[in-house]
């Protein structure tokens, strides 16, 4: 009895010490290896390919799962930055059906189905993902199909750069939410206007046009006019308009530093002259304040929620974008590779001494600086993301032929189409046509969620938005009117 207990303890840690993941980071083909371990363990938390379940999510969103709709778009920008790294195509079948599943009918990541969470951080998670599809030269969708991914990343900059989105409450600036029925639609904040930042950035680079970069620039300037950037180059989270966002939620997380500083970095590569020299300046400010910040003893640390470990879902991941995020800066702005280097080193080294849980004794974990896998938060996919992120961003280092990212003029083959989502803002409950009825299940209560979350909103408006309340009013009676379709019966 004792000796075979013994022997199952000892065959049990054997396992484990095999399971737990071993990377030689001077190693190419050692990374590698890791990688793919990491994005299958990954990919074990998309359940989108099973019978019922819906093409292009993670599962949810809450309360139907852990994970809001923006993670999904997110996790397939992980998986094409692990091909383009690594070279392994395993997932690209299933990042192309996810990518096409998820346009929305108006091609352009407004599906009706997460309206009651869409913000234009998530809109714009998904718009930077095709993009980065066009700059790293993914496979493209059939040439028969519009949706090719330049051109969905236009549709989303568009509808953000629609008026509508741009209302003159703090000065200018985007909101959070989309619809006006969410929680959230009167707080402009870092995320929204940051991916929208790095997207015109990012157009700028690719195709030229000076368009994108003009809203690029405006974006920068706003963030500094209402002191979300402050003069260390802190960025905070955002702050509500009925005080004009001068009451400022002063929380900084890692993703808001890595979409501007990779953002400044597409602008020091697009610009010439006097105004490379100002976006050079603000990459080395950004980047000194993102390691300031963000790494301690040279290890990513999420810094507002993993002390106290109260990091959300969504936090969870936020690590990976900013390894990605860093990695291509030193990529498209050389001078910061001496200093971006060293600190993805010893925060990767770090993040993989948490692969030990699980199941499978591999699952990564989340408190890198401890250097071991903890629960709370145990697994999830923010985790996984994390430390793929980390692990083939740095092929860089070890892989000079590692292209950067593309454009129109240097190997980028995507298909555009500049008046993509032109027009209107793509907000179809402003207006009066029922929308195409695609969606069956789950519309009556979604309707019925924004129609209370309406009448919420416009009692709570009341009291101190006078000047709104009436075309809060009118949108709602048009609201009531949308949902006589929704709630009609089909045939
Ligand atoms: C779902 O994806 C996994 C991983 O790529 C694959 O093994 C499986 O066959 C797929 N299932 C379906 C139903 O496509
Ligand atoms: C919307 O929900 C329906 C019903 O669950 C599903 O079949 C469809 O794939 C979903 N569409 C998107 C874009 O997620
Ligand atoms: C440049 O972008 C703007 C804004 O999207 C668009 O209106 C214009 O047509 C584009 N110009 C060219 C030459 O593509
Ligand atoms: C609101 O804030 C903006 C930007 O900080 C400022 O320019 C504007 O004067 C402020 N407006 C009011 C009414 O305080
Ligand atoms: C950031 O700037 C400070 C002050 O100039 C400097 O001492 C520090 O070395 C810089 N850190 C990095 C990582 O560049
Ligand atoms: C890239 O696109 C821009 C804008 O459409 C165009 O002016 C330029 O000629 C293109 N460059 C190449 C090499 O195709």
């Amino acid at each position: 009895m004792a000796f075979s207990r013994a022997f199952v303890a000892l065959v049990a840690m054997t396992g484990a010490a095999l399971a737990a993941l071993e990377v030689d980071l001077e190693s190419a083909d050692s990374i590698r290896r890791a990688a793919r371990s990491v994005a299958y363990d990954l990919m074990t938390f998309y359940e989108g390919n099973q019978t019922g379940q819906t093409v292009g999510i993670l599962p949810g969103p809450p309360p139907a799962g852990d994970y809001y709709w923006w993670q999904g778009g997110a996790m397939w920008g992980a998986l094409i930055d692990y091909w383009h790294f690594t070279g392994d195509a395993t997932y690209n079948p299933q990042i192309m059906e996810a990518l096409l599943h998820q346009t929305g009918v108006d091609n352009n990541y407004m599906p009706r189905n997460w309206t009651a969470s869409l913000g234009n951080d998530d809109q714009g998670f998904w718009g930077m993902t095709v993009l980065l599809a066009a700059e790293n030269v993914f496979p493209n969708p059939p040439v028969d199909d519009d949706r090719q991914w330049l051109a969905l990343a236009q549709a989303v900059f568009n509808t953000q750069a629609s008026p509508e989105r741009h209302d003159d409450y703090c000065n200018g600036g985007m909101r959070w939410q989309i619809p006006m029925s969410n929680n959230g639609y009167d707080y402009k904040n870092s995320i929204a206007n940051g991916c929208f930042f790095n997207m015109g950035a990012r157009l700028a680079r690719y195709t030229g046009n000076d368009s994108y970069a003009e809203w690029a620039r405006t974006t920068w300037d706003w963030m500094v006019g209402v002191q979300y950037i402050d003069d260390e180059y802190n960025i905070y989270d955002g702050a509500h308009i009925q005080e004009n966002c001068t009451v400022i939620n002063r929380a900084q997380f890692s993703y808001n530093a890595a979409v501007f500083l990779q953002g400044a970095a597409y602008m020091y590569a697009y610009t010439e002259g006097d105004e490379q020299a100002v976006w050079k300046d603000r990459v080395t400010q950004l980047l000194n304040a993102t390691i300031r910040v963000f790494f301690q003893d040279g290890i990513a640390y999420e810094v507002s929620c993993e002390t106290g470990m109260t990091c959300t879902t969504d936090m969870l991941s936020f690590k990976g974008y900013l390894h990605r995020w860093m990695a291509t800066t030193a990529q498209i702005a050389p001078f910061t590779k001496e200093t971006i280097v060293p600190v993805l080193k010893t925060s990767t080294e770090a993040a993989v001494k948490t692969c030990t849980g699980g199941t499978n004794g591999r699952m990564c974990g989340f408190k890198w600086k401890e250097g071991l896998f903890t629960t709370p938060p145990g697994t999830g996919a923010g985790q996984q993301m994390n430390v793929l992120g980390a692990l083939s961003s740095y092929m860089i280092v070890l892989d000079e032929t590692i292209e950067g990212p593309a454009t129109n003029g240097t190997g980028g083959t995507s298909k555009g189409n500049p008046g993509a989502g032109t027009g209107d803002s793509g907000e179809w409950w402003r207006n009066d046509e029922p929308p195409p009825m695609a969606d069956k299940v789950g519309a009556g209560f979604l309707t019925a969620f924004l129609l209370i979350s309406i009448m919420a909103m416009l009692a709570w408006m009341s009291m101190d938005e006078k000047t709104e309340e009436q075309i809060f009013k009118e949108r709602a009676e048009k609201e009531k009117k949308r949902a006589s379709y929704l709630f009609a019966p089909r045939t």
